[in-house]
């Protein structure tokens, strides 16, 4: 997939920094190029070595050693890269690129490069929430660099919050995605829905679900690290859209539809991974509902079943929805798959633990036109985005 692309690797001096030793093999492991310009701080983390043995390239710790690529080496690392990735970025990088400070290797490569620079940052999360953290992070951003924001949880240093540097396959991904054209999905148009609908009730109120919208920006994610061409119809949601990817916000189902059918009629791939409302309230309430008995009744009526309707207008394209139920799996996601007209349906049980609305990892069922079922077992939502696109390129070479 980056066969004859050259990813110049930054690494700076996080815990994180292990991290990135898989992010280079992954690189490597899709045909890029990949040569690591480390810190000395990084080199307290991981040794040059191990970078060295898996890029398969000398690795550059300091302005001042012998070069081993090129005589400027800096400025021949600059030209050479296709895209610039640091990760992790600490704190202390990030605030140099955004001075414009050229004090060692990496911020010297950085300033003489015209090539894309993609930023991870990875650190405890007060730092990273800073201010001066974040003023710089907007300062580069609005200048054109690129940022993968981290992920949440436990971090290393005991703290909780934002600053885990995000899973090694999504870097991947997203570098992929930037990296454009000459994937397997070039030139396919493949439009992906996610996250949750909000049915108002009244100004201040809605019926809404627990979807999170991690599942359905993972696969769009996915695809455009396949070089598609993807439009993401988001419910509200709290994630980041990936990069290269054209966000369509909506809140309604019936918004949702809309959205769809004006980017149906040239999709190659529709993928509903979207907790749609099935039903709304009948008559919203135009002013808030005040508090009067002690029962209140709402009149819901059914909303438009989206994949349904795409199912009955389907001329090519390759349909996958989603099932989440809580029993007779098999059975209720097959009947889903006829009724809507399908090419596959993903189910999973979400009573399972990690199988869930709002966690990161997914257990699925993958079912096909002809009968096939395919089980598998616990895994990220990324990495079953991966298996869903690779199955659903099958489905279209078929
Ligand atoms: N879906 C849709 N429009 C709706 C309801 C569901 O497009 N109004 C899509 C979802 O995006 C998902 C698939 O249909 O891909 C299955 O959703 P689910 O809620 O599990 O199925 P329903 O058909 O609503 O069946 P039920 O609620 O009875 O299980």
């Amino acid at each position: 997939m980056l066969a004859g692309k050259c990813v110049v690797l930054g690494v700076t001096g996080g815990i994180a920094a292990y991290k990135a030793v898989e992010v280079a093999s992954r690189l490597r492991k899709l045909g890029a190029t990949v040569f690591v310009v480390m810190t000395r701080a990084a080199a307290n983390f991981v040794t040059p070595l191990t970078f060295r043995e898996i890029s398969g390239n000398p690795v550059v710790t300091s302005m001042w050693d012998e070069p081993k690529l090129w005589n400027v080496e800096h400025i021949a690392l600059a030209t050479r890269a296709d895209l610039f990735l640091i990760a992790p970025a600490t704190a202390n990088v990030i605030g140099k690129l955004a001075a414009g400070i050229a004090d060692d290797m990496l911020t010297t490569t950085v300033l003489a490069t015209k090539a894309p620079v993609v930023l991870a940052p990875a650190m405890n999360c007060n730092m990273y929430l800073n201010p001066v953290v974040q003023a710089n992070i907007a300062k580069l951003a609005g200048l054109g660099y690129h940022f993968l924001p981290p992920d949440e949880g436990p971090l290393a240093c005991g703290a909780e919050g934002p600053g885990r540097l995000p899973d090694p396959a999504v870097i991947v991904d997203e570098v992929a995605a930037l990296l454009g054209a000459g994937g397997e999905l070039a030139g396919k148009k493949v439009l992906v829905t996610a996250g949750p609908t909000r049915e108002a009730i009244d100004p201040v109120r809605y019926i809404g679900n627990r979807s999170s919208g991690k599942m359905g920006y993972a696969v769009a994610r996915a695809a455009a690290a396949r070089g598609a061409d993807v439009v993401l119809v988001t419910g509200p949601t709290a994630l980041t859209p990936p990069p290269g990817v054209r966000v369509v916000a909506v809140e309604t189902a019936a918004e949702m539809l809309a959205a769809v059918l004006a980017e149906y009629d040239d999709c190659a791939v529709v993928v509903k991974a979207a907790a749609v409302a099935d039903y709304r309230p009948l008559a919203p309430a135009e002013h808030k509902i005040k508090k009067h008995g002690d029962e209140l009744t709402l009149t819901l009526t059914k909303t438009e079943d989206i994949l349904a309707e795409l199912g009955r207008r389907k001329q090519g394209q390759v349909l996958v929805g989603f099932a989440a139920e809580t029993r007779d799996l098999a059975a209720n996601a097959g009947d889903k798959l006829t009724r809507k007209n399908l090419d596959m349906v993903v189910a999973n049980d979400v009573t399972l633990p990690g199988a869930g609305f709002s966690g990161d990892t997914n257990i699925a069922r993958l079912l096909y036109r002809d009968g096939r079922a395919e089980e598998l077992g616990l895994m990220s939502k990324e990495e079953l985005a991966g298996i869903i696109l690779q199955r659903i390129y099958g489905l279209l070479t078929r």
